[in-house]
């Protein structure tokens, strides 16, 4: 099943609780939090009192994308504020197994995420311990920039894994997913979707959520 997980970076954060309930109307369901360190990526964004902040306010899944360095810190703290699924950029993770586990240990869902230069195949020894992998179509630190297209065949090499390794991770992507780039990364594999400014825009995150889910599963339904 194709899920829309928007990404609250975009949204009006004075308003963040009515914006999230206005995604959640049209049809998004998971919350996908950025969290920079102006270390890892050259942005700042929020920590765990915001997923503490948003946890009541919302019955989705909070999923934490951590561009941070030294992720093991943090974890436990997300985890108590209210975190579902919790991914660690591979570049930040000398130890993954470890982190992973960690992760696991705190009663959370693992995620990997690779940027644009990480080689897929980097990821063959922990695919069988993830939930998820995150593929960035960005280079992380910004909303708004434009999909890197080289990203469809790294989602479609990951689905070839999935396969030929007999597992059933899911396969996110974040960065530049918009109404014109959303059906070739679902038609490559893709199924959790993040999307910031395609849906955040103009203050319509209800409408903009309801069409960019009918676009993505129009894909769904002609690749079958
Ligand atoms: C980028 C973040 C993304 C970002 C996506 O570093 O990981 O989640 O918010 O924003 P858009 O959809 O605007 O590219
Ligand atoms: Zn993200």
């Amino acid at each position: 099943m194709v899920e829309l997980a928007f990404s609250i970076l975009a949204a009006d954060f004075a308003h963040l609780a009515d914006e999230i309930a206005r995604a959640e109307r049209g049809g998004g369901t998971i919350v996908h939090v950025d969290v920079m360190d102006g270390h890892f990526v050259p942005n700042i964004t929020f920590g765990p009192p915001v997923v503490q902040a948003i946890r009541p306010v919302t019955k989705l899944p909070l999923d934490c994308h951590l561009m941070i360095e030294n992720p093991d810190e943090f974890i436990p703290e997300f985890a108590k504020a209210g975190a579902d699924m919790i991914s660690v950029q591979w570049e930040t993770c000398p130890h993954l197994n470890r982190t992973l586990q960690h992760i696991i240990d705190h009663g959370v869902l693992p995620g990997v995420v690779i940027n644009p230069a990480t080689p897929v195949d980097f990821l063959i020894e922990v695919l069988p311990m993830v939930h998820h992998v995150l593929v960035m179509s960005v280079n992380p630190g910004f909303g708004g920039q434009k999909f890197l297209p080289r990203s469809v065949e790294r989602i479609a090499h990951l689905r070839r894994l999935r396969h030929e390794m007999g597992l059933n991770f899911r396969i996110e992507v974040d960065g530049g997913v918009a109404d014109d780039t959303v059906q070739s990364v679902v038609r490559a594999g893709a199924d959790m979707l993040v999307a910031g400014s395609a849906i955040f825009n103009a203050g319509k995150a209800e409408e903009n959520a309801r069409k960019f889910l009918e676009i993505a599963r129009q894909a769904t339904e002609v690749s079958v």
